[in-house]
């Protein structure tokens, strides 16, 4: 019996999937088919797919021609696969030409025609909502923005608008922007999400208007220091049935969520201590120090809750610019301890010990795709990882699609609750006197 094998994600099935699969069926007897699992889409950077994984073998199965499903988990898997199930001919698509030629060691391996004027990526185009992302900016760098919307179907980030002239000229030779605006007002209009990438100072301000204007908001975090505007633009985001999304990217990566799964559930045992220290090198940016408390304050909240019984927050002030907050809070059962660097460097690093294992972030742990942890009573080190490229803006993209899809406003990601307790913290911050 001559066995054939081909893969294929075959999102909204289409003409071209069936006609693959009939020609590889003629190269053999039996025909295995590899349908790709949604984590390892997701891992690849394939973000756009529509139908679940049960819709797509579903859909692979009821052509009729398929002898054998199996799910691709993992990068490597295909050798793996033609030694298990003893295959003879691995058919794929020429789009993939020249790329599998290192199989033809295990099996013949075959490029077929593709179907001329069709694929997945056209259908979901035609068929599914379209949002114009605009940034409204005072720095010269899009955050990465621009290039992983387009890894997620429907989004694009088509509009740009700067009160500074030079800096919008600087972002436009970069990025070349489909549409520059010369009036906020305008940019909101053509847009249906805004990107809110400026100082602290100004978020506020850009986020109600969008708001009002019934927009959708992605902003780079905090949107304020003040509890009151906080409270305002969550209002405000309800009223209008918009999504209000802080630009908190940790949220939405994978190897995080497993972090949060082991210190929530107990995993590691009563947590004990969480400990962070952040700072980072940019000039370019003025106020880091709320972006920076907001990335060490999210964690901790979700992780220790918000029910401390003490807070004891110092700082260090230049002027009016804070240079350095140590923050210490006291929790019935632990103790959280957050130093924030503005201008003066602290050593990024984060460790969560808990009675039964300590978890460590080395490094831009906020960032991080890897964390360790260390059981007591072994030195052995378990790795937990994840990989993927670019800064992870496009999970976040994902999860504001998914969001849209469901008709949901609220985002998973930072609960309400918790984005006003961390700008309730700053604020305090912000009132103390240097000591
Ligand atoms: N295929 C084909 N003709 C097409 C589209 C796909 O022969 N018009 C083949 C691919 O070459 C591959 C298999 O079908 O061997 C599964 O392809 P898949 O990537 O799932 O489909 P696409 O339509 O190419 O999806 P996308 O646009 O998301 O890349």
């Amino acid at each position: 019996m001559k066995k054939v094998i081909t893969y294929g994600t075959f999102d909204l099935f289409h003409k071209g999937h069936y006609n693959i699969l009939k020609r590889a069926k003629e190269y053999g007897d039996y025909l295995i088919v590899g349908v790709t699992g949604e984590n390892y889409d997701i891992g690849r950077g394939k973000l756009s797919v529509h139908d679940n994984l049960a819709t797509r073998i579903e859909n692979v199965k009821n052509t009729g021609l398929v002898d054998e499903i199996i799910v691709e988990e993992y990068l490597g898997q295909k050798i793996g696969d033609i030694i298990k199930y003893d295959v003879d001919s691995f058919v794929i698509g020429n789009d993939w030409k020249g790329k599998f030629d290192h199989l033809s060691r295990y099996c013949n391996m075959i490029y077929l025609e593709r179907t001329k004027g069709i694929s997945s990526t056209q259908l979901r185009e035609e068929n599914f909502n379209q949002y114009n992302i605009g940034i409204i900016c005072d720095i010269e760098d899009d955050n990465q923005i621009i290039k992983e919307s387009k890894l997620v179907n429907g989004f694009n980030v088509k509009n740009i608008y700067c009160e500074d002239k030079k800096i919008l000229e600087i972002f436009q030779e970069k990025y070349n922007v489909e549409n520059v605006f010369n009036s906020y007002e305008d940019m909101i209009k053509k847009s249906d999400i805004i990107y809110v990438r400026c100082s602290i100072m100004k978020r506020y301000n850009y986020i109600l208007q969008a708001l009002k204007a019934g927009k959708h908001v992605i902003y780079d975090s905090p949107a304020t220091f003040k509890s009151e505007e906080m409270k305002e633009l969550i209002k405000l985001s309800k009223e209008n049935n918009v999504i209000l999304m802080e630009n908190i990217k940790m949220v939405h990566i994978y190897v995080f969520n497993q972090l949060l799964w082991m210190t929530q559930g107990g995993l590691i045992g009563d947590i004990l201590s969480f400990n962070c220290s952040i700072s980072k090198n940019d000039e370019s940016r003025s106020n880091l120090f709320y972006d920076l408390s907001t990335l060490s304050l999210l964690p901790m909240l979700k992780i220790m809750g918000q029910d401390y019984e003490k807070a004891d927050l110092k700082v260090t002030k230049d002027g009016e610019e804070i240079e350095f907050a140590s923050m210490n809070f006291v929790y019935p059962k632990g103790r959280a301890v957050i130093n924030v660097g503005n201008k003066i460097r602290v050593g990024n690093q984060l460790e969560i010990i808990g009675t039964e294992g300590t978890i460590r972030m080395k490094d831009d742990w906020w960032r991080s795709k890897i964390f360790e942890l260390h059981k007591p009573g072994t030195s052995d080190v378990e790795l937990y990882n994840t990989n993927f490229e670019g800064n992870g803006f496009k999970y976040l993209i994902k999860a504001m699609s998914t969001m849209l899809n469901n008709n949901r406003i609220d985002s998973m990601g930072v609960f309400e609750d918790e984005s006003l307790k961390i700008v309730e913290i700053l604020e305090k911050i912000n009132n103390i006197e240097s000591k």
